[in-house]
């Protein structure tokens, strides 16, 4: 087997990139000059951390040396250092558990442990996704021990795989466990105290900053020992954290957060397809059932579909709004394109008729018959089902979550990535290619391109003027390095932290 770097030309950039992040971690590996080198630049935030890191590390080193002398692994281990942070299996993804992990791993942090905390994440898998990284900069931050969080399974996607079947478990824990120490499961002796109910349990409050989690959450962890934190989605504000809080989200979300072997090789399966091809483009199509009835937004769907999608929202306890002006929202561009509105707009973008696109999406609500106009302007339109065999999908059945992972995957790799929804798929896919080097990701003007379409298919503007109004309007929105918008008060309105993770780029 090849190492998994030769086969992943983007975990090579990622490695490098990551680099930078531990500066502390750095320091350590590197000569005595790359040390006041690398103090130098930075600032004088990470100039402390760093300083608090190194004190950390030399303990460490000194403890180390002392348990490996004589042993082979000793100085090996020093010397890697530096990549420590990198995703260290990438080199030997296949057999790092089998030999040595010491050799690939950071050594482990010490710290007096604060307590226990088990998270149970809610939402679909990148939702989910974010929340990890947060739970895990938490336990961090509050010196405690993390359990591995529960995945959602009751939600509307109602899939059953665990953490283990999705994500790559060991590495997880190992790679992370220079920061915080993370188990599969409670200690035998913890587990009887849930079993009495003799633990805590509390949803946090949604976007909350650190200051909370010290002030409100820690006191709960030294009185009750274990603490359940039942919702996981967006309870960690986007801005205003320490900085070594930021770049730890980043960690966790770009290189301990690694898709199970079996995912990935599937992933590498359908990118070697799309290549051999020429160039393809990803369509993030939000355009589902579960979507469409959540948002209330029904342009172009017949009554009868009109009403199944009402009805399914109505049925849904976890959607809180009911009644929706459909018109309304999809003018306030708060309503996924459809499949038209998108054939209109990539060609409206100049996009070559003759590229692959590949559907990254779920199955489209109306089937065929809404696909195809898109599939009239893109005659190379593929999704998964129709590159692979039944039976590499298999597996993947009834677990949309691993559906979604597999999209990701090829969604990261693709030359141009364009969502036609900002959901949380195209957030942190569009930051994770920010992050692979401001791949470009077209951010559509939802609300600017519906009144453009609109006046186009009334007749008021022609062909050209439209694809000039469609372009000079995304101009500036095609995934290349800007700041993050932020709203003192108001989190839900600014930039997601995960879309746009600039304290990492
Ligand atoms: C581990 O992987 C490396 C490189 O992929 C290979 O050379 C080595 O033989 C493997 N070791 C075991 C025990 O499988
Ligand atoms: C966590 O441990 C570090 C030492 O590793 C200590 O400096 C810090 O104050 C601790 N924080 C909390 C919240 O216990
Ligand atoms: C979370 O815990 C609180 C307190 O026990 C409870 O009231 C609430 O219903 C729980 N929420 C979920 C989603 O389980
Ligand atoms: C954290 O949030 C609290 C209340 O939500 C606020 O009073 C405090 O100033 C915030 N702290 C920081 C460091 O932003
Ligand atoms: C998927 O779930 C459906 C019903 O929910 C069931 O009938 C079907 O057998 C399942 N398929 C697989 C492959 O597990
Ligand atoms: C989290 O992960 C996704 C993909 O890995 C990425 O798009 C997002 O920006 C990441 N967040 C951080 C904090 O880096």
């Amino acid at each position: 087997m090849l190492p998994k770097c030769e086969k992943w030309p983007m975990a090579i950039k990622r490695e490098k990139r990551e680099q930078h992040w531990d500066v502390g971690m750095n320091l350590l590996g590197e000569e005595k000059v790359q040390e006041t080198k690398l103090l130098r630049v930075s600032h004088a935030r990470i100039k402390l951390w760093a300083l608090r890191a190194i004190t950390t590390l030399l303990l460490w080193t000194c403890i180390v040396q002392l348990v490996a002398m004589g042993e082979v692994w000793g100085p090996s281990l020093l010397k890697s250092w530096p990549s420590c942070s990198s995703p260290p299996s990438m080199h030997t993804a296949t057999n790092v558990s089998s030999i040595q992990p010491k050799r690939h791993y950071p050594p482990k942090r010490v710290y007096k442990n604060n307590g226990y905390l088990i998270v149970s994440c809610n939402g679909g898998l990148n939702q989910m996704r974010a929340a990890i990284c947060d739970m895990v900069s938490i336990a961090r931050y509050l010196n405690i021990t993390l359990i591995v969080p529960e995945l959602d399974k009751a939600s509307f996607w109602a899939d059953p795989s665990d953490f283990q079947d999705i994500f790559d478990v060991d590495h997880f824990i190992l790679s992370l466990r220079d920061e915080v120490r993370i188990l599969k499961e409670l200690p035998a002796k913890l587990q009887r105290r849930i079993e009495v109910g003799m633990f805590y349990e509390l949803p946090p409050v949604s976007w909350s900053n650190i200051t909370y989690y010290r002030r409100q959450i820690l006191p709960l962890l030294k009185k009750h020992k274990i603490v359940h934190l039942n919702k996981t989605d967006a309870r960690l504000a986007n801005n205003g954290l320490p900085l070594e809080i930021q770049k730890l989200r980043c960690r966790v979300n770009f290189s301990s957060l690694r898709f199970t072997a079996q995912i990935e090789e599937l992933g590498r399966k359908v990118i070697r397809m799309l290549r051999q091809n020429g160039p393809f483009l990803v369509l993030h199509l939000r355009y589902e059932m579960d979507m469409l009835s959540f948002s209330g937004c029904t342009q172009g769907c017949n009554t009868e579909e009109v009403n199944a999608l009402t009805a399914m929202r109505y049925a849904n306890p976890w959607w809180k709004e009911k009644v929706i002006d459909p018109d309304l929202k999809r003018k306030e561009g708060l309503c996924p394109l459809t499949p038209e509105e998108t054939a209109l707009v990539l060609s409206a973008l100049g996009i070559d008729s003759h590229i692959q696109i590949y559907i990254a999406a779920g199955e489209i609500y109306g089937g065929k018959r809404r696909l195809r106009s898109l599939a009239k302007a893109f005659p190379n339109l593929v999704k998964k089902e129709t590159l692979l065999e039944p039976s590499d999908l298999l597996f993947f059945r009834n677990h949309s979550s691993q559906m979604a992972a597999l999209d990701y995957l090829v969604s990261l790799e693709s030359d141009i990535f364009v969502p036609t929804y900002d959901g949380n798929m195209a957030k942190v896919v569009e930051g994770h290619r920010r992050y692979l080097g401001f791949k470009k990701t077209i951010l559509l003007d939802r609300r600017v391109l519906i009144d453009l379409i609109d006046q186009y298919n009334s007749g008021s503007l022609s062909w050209d003027e439209f694809s000039y109004s469609v372009k000079d309007a995304h101009a500036d929105r095609m995934g290349s390095p800007r700041k993050r918008v932020m709203i003192p008060d108001r989190p839900k309105e600014e930039d997601y932290f995960y879309s746009n993770p600039q304290e990492c780029l």
